[in-house]
């Protein structure tokens, strides 16, 4: 029996291989997906589905493979990133609690669209398309949840092609700090907040099209101006205001 039909048995409750698993409430409240389900057919999904975990940098959907499963993210966070022939990465987003991926090679049985890499460690969810499709016809209330997620990820990518259109380097990475900032920001003594997210300047550069170089260039002109910190690699912002268009 999978982890999850036994924890689902159990009023899913934490267990030593299902502890991100808290409860159904809380997964149902963190994912477009589920929001819509009531809490019985939320149960009838999860016992369909199966735990898995992931250690930082493991590719979970490797592009240009075929793919059967869908994921929902329990817990951690992974990055979609497309990569050039001269092994290039540019970052198209970032997945986090609550969010489904895998979904794209699924539906229209083409091949997975992009990389799908852990950057921490990560707890999924994972149902199979022979049992994910049947459950959408079903229920439309998940069909309508998939594409509430899916409209949401196309706003995403709107807002990023705007910006790489109509935004210079620096607003561009001005604008991506304050989101970190708003999603992973812990406020700090002395004022400010640290960015609860390792990210290196590579990444930030494959985040907004940018070089690693440039990244750095601004990043330590900010940091001279006292307008952010760096430390072991995570990043204080001291003066958000000045972050701001
Ligand atoms: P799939 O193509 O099956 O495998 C890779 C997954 O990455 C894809 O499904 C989507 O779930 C996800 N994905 C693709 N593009 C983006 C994006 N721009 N932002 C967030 N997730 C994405």
């Amino acid at each position: 029996m999978c982890a999850v039909v036994a924890a689902t048995q159990n009023a899913f409750t934490p267990r030593a291989t299902a502890k991100a698993i808290v409860n159904v409430e809380g997964l149902r409240d963190s994912s477009l997906l589920l929001s819509g389900l009531d809490i019985e057919d939320l149960r009838s999904l999860l016992a369909l589905a199966s735990q898995r975990s992931c250690k930082a940098r493991k590719v979970v959907c490797q592009k240009g493979e075929p793919g059967h499963e869908l994921f929902i993210v329990l817990s951690g966070k992974l990055k979609v990133c497309a990569s050039s022939a001269f092994g290039k990465e540019a970052i198209l987003g970032l997945i986090e609690d609550g969010e489904i991926f895998g979904e794209m090679a699924l539906i229209d049985g083409q091949e997975r669209s992009a990389n799908v890499i852990a950057v921490e460690d990560t707890q999924l969810l994972v149902i199979h398309r022979k049992d994910f499709l049947p459950f959408i016809e079903a229920h439309p209330k998940a069909c309508m949840g998939l594409l509430m997620a899916m409209t949401q990820r196309l706003r995403k990518m709107d807002v990023l092609i705007e910006d790489l259109r109509f935004l210079d380097l620096k607003d561009r990475l001005a604008k991506t700090l304050r989101q970190l900032a708003q999603e992973y920001g812990r406020t700090v003594v002395g004022g400010g907040v640290r960015i609860d997210f390792k990210i290196s300047q590579e990444e930030l550069g494959s985040l907004v099209g940018a070089t690693r170089e440039n990244v750095n260039k601004q990043i330590r002109a900010w940091v001279d101006e006292g307008v952010l910190e760096t430390s072991q690699s995570t990043l204080i912002i001291r003066q958000m205001d000045r972050l701001c268009a």
